[in-house]
């Protein structure tokens, strides 16, 4: 077995694991609280049991690779690997009680720098919703038996997903974005999870999808599952403090990176 293949196989166990602590932990009362700070912390909470828990099973296994997850420090390790971890991705949904959130592991050869790695395995398991999508480099992405293989024709415009960072002072540069790739739109949507849009372009449910400002762990399995489903994933730096992902099929993926590039 490759070791691709390998890395998956633990990721894809990991995150069932991990999934069923979440789901759990949903079940049994991350209620919506009064305000904000509450709310944050319940979630916070959730999130961090939920990471130590993938961090000491991957432990567990291979003591010696790195580690990056949202919700603690990271370690580079000396094997060459790094886990690239969103323990909960969607975390708003999981705090309001919508199904849209999940386990995003993936595995880099590299630093945990995106410029610079090349990832080998990627898993997002959605409990709530009962899905598991992995892929494995070279080994193509895949939901139980299913291969799956992004959309290559969009006559009707592409159906697509973005998604806005927490930053209010972002939301006016996002609304803008939202008016220029509209023309090319069937229609857009936002999920709440940018892991959960990577993984449904890889589907072949989603024709296109780009956001600005995702940390590592949102992105790093996700764009695997796509890449691995024959579509292109890039990064754009148009402001560097927040590169823009994007991601589809190939003449999406090109109409997507002539919209957002142009000079503004
Ligand atoms: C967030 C989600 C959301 C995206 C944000 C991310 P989190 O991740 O993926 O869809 O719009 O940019 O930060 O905070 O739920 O792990």
């Amino acid at each position: 077995m490759t070791l691709a293949l390998e890395l998956r196989d633990l990721a894809t166990e990991i995150a069932r694991e991990a999934g069923e602590l979440a789901h759990r932990r949903r079940r049994e009362g991350v209620h919506l609280a009064a305000t904000k700070t509450t709310l944050a912390d319940i979630v916070t909470d959730a999130d961090r049991e939920v990471e130590a828990l993938i961090r000491a099973r991957i432990a567990e296994v291979r003591p010696d690779d790195g580690f990056l997850g949202e919700e603690s420090e990271a370690d580079v390790g000396v094997s060459g690997i790094t886990w690239v971890v969103d323990p909960i991705d969607g975390t708003v949904n999981y705090a309001y009680g919508m199904p849209a959130y999940n386990v995003s592991i993936a595995a880099v050869r590299g630093t945990p720098d995106p410029q610079s790695w090349e990832a080998l395995a990627g898993v997002v398991h959605a409990p709530a919703l009962g899905e598991i999508f992995t892929a494995a480099q070279g080994h193509g992405a895949w939901s139980g038996e299913t291969r799956l293989a992004v959309t290559t024709d969009t006559p009707a415009g592409a159906l697509l997903a973005t998604g806005f960072g927490y930053d209010p002072s972002t939301h006016d540069g996002d609304l803008a974005t939202v008016r220029r790739v509209m023309p090319m739109a069937r229609d857009l949507r936002r999920s709440g999870s940018a892991a959960l849009d990577l993984a449904y372009v890889a589907a072949g449910r989603l024709d296109g999808y780009y956001e600005r400002g995702l940390k590592p762990w949102d992105f790093a399995a996700g764009a695997l599952l796509v890449e691995e489903a024959g579509g292109l994933v890039s990064r754009l730096e148009v402001d560097s403090s927040r590169p823009m992902l994007i991601a589809g099929g190939r003449a999406v993926h090109a109409r997507l990176h002539g919209i957002l590039s142009e000079k503004r």
